[in-house]
């Protein structure tokens, strides 16, 4: 999980967050199954508009591939989850085989581009 770490606290401790979650879904049974994978979309959402705020007041260069990206990650979320309120294992798979792969692959290639422009907006600004 040390991999992880982007060096931007608000970005690390959200990601962060979002882990717990996740492993608590994959841990949850019946309806807390449900409501956690649930959570975890809201979580997300208020992940991502967080980051696409910053990107926008800041007018980061690559925020248009970070955006197509969100709104890929996030579509797929909303249909396992609306498809595991029917069949709940179809979820679980999403839940257990992928998600954790799929943000992983989004920390590393893509918010890790924002966490390297922050950081060097912060360099600049030190050096007045
Ligand atoms: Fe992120
Ligand atoms: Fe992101």
């Amino acid at each position: 999980m040390e991999e992880l770490t982007l060096g931007v606290a608000t970005m690390d401790e959200t990601h962060a967050d979002f882990l717990r979650q996740l492993d608590a879904v994959k841990q949850a049974t019946g309806s807390a199954f449900i409501e956690g994978f649930a959570a975890l979309v809201e979580h997300t959402e208020a992940h991502f508009a967080m980051e696409e705020e910053m990107m926008r007041s800041l007018a980061f260069y690559g925020q248009q591939e970070h955006l197509d990206e969100h709104e890929t990650l996030l579509s797929e979320m909303r249909y396992f989850l609306q498809k595991a309120r029917k069949l709940p294992p179809f979820g679980r798979s999403y839940i257990d085989d992928y998600a954790y792969e799929k943000f992983r692959r989004h920390i590393i290639n893509i918010d890790s581009q924002l966490a390297m422009f922050l950081k060097s907006l912060e360099t600049e600004a030190a050096h007045g």
